[in-house]
């Protein structure tokens, strides 16, 4: 049986990237392994310290996230980070055996050091990399469905599993892959990859007249198109990239004809993209608004996946206390 293992940040609200990168495929890969699906409170917190306050909503709004997307709690183990605390030994003991020199060169730590609004020179963030190893080896995953963002920390969680095993003699643990959708870079409203740093996400909350005023007034389109007898260039239009990910193929077939022979004008075909994306949302959105009306439901799928997830973690542990040769008595 493979086992699967995935988490996202409680950080904010998910957008339709995070639908397509990386939420799709959690959904196709509960039914073919043993599932386990991570609230990443502990992560959250290396950005969020000084607002813990927006942690506990936005678990509850994820946890709906996850299961208006798809997510069945009879499928697959949801849990909350902070609630296992086996991570934190876990990720202690990698702690002493990472060189620093492994976390200090991983692609995205400086890079979010610069653009980063909270002041993130804490030792917590440069370890968040081997917190996130420690998350995905004590559940022995294999595969980790994740956004094309994440694979540096997969190439490390490898290394340290290497490294744990050279120095213990021990396999005790698998050496798990990444697993991308598709399509894991979902352009924003600007073309740039979507993120909530540059202001450029349509949410999985937004309404349908959110949604249309995104698509119609926000969102970029060939520059070079300025008249409406203008020919387009599809290739190099957001607003096309959009149609592939969410328009049936006769609509992206229609756009990429009458596009280069100004057969259609951009805001009508703004307008059909706000209508594709709306069609995709739309359930999920009046879903997680459901979900979020029942807290009660929503903590008792926490409470009871996070005992699952307990037992499998502590199981673990136990293994890798021995290969250290830490006392049991
Ligand atoms: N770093 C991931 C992200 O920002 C979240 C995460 C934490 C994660 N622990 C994980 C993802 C373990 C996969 C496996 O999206
Ligand atoms: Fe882009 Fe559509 Fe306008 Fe063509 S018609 S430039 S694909 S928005």
């Amino acid at each position: 049986m493979q086992r699967v293992l995935s988490g996202i940040q409680p950080s904010g609200s998910q957008h339709i990237g995070h639908l397509i990168g990386a939420l799709d495929n959690f959904t196709r890969l509960q039914g073919q392994g043993d599932a386990f699906y991570m609230i990443a409170d502990w992560h959250a917190l290396t950005s969020k310290y000084e607002s813990v306050g927006e942690i506990g909503p936005a678990t509850e709004e994820l946890t709906a996230t996850y299961l208006a997307a798809g997510l069945d709690p009879s499928n697959a183990t949801i849990f909350v980070q902070s609630l296992v605390k086996e991570h934190a030994e876990l990720h202690l003991l990698f702690s002493m055996i990472t060189p620093l020199s492994w976390l200090e060169r991983v692609p995205t730590y400086k890079e979010k050091l610069q653009n980063a609004t909270a002041d993130l020179g804490s030792y917590g963030f440069l370890g968040y990399p081997l917190l996130q190893a420690a998350d995905i080896l004590i559940y022995k995953a294999h595969k980790v469905p994740v956004g094309e963002d994440q694979l540096f920390h997969l190439e490390l969680t490898r290394e340290v599993a290497r490294r744990f095993h050279f120095l213990f003699g021990r396999e005790v643990f698998p050496e798990p892959q990444a697993v991308l959708t598709p399509t894991p870079k979902v352009p924003g409203l600007d073309g740039r990859k979507m993120s909530k740093s540059y202001g450029n996400c349509i949410y999985l909350r937004d309404t349908p007249e959110q949604i249309l005023h995104k698509c119609t007034r926000e969102m970029a389109s060939d520059p070079a198109r300025v008249k409406r007898t203008d020919p387009g260039n599809p290739d190099i239009c957001p607003v096309f990239e959009f149609h592939k990910l969410f328009s049936s193929p006769e609509t992206v077939e229609m756009v990429n004809t009458e596009c280069r022979r100004a057969g259609i004008g951009c805001f009508d075909c703004k307008k059909k993209v706000a209508e594709a994306v709306t069609a995709r949302t739309e359930p999920i959105r009046q879903q997680i608004e459901e979900r979020l009306a029942h807290p009660a439901q929503l903590r008792e799928v926490l409470h009871d996946g996070s005992a699952r997830a307990r037992a499998v973690a502590g199981q673990t542990m136990v293994e890798v206390r021995e290969a250290m040769q830490m006392p049991s008595y």
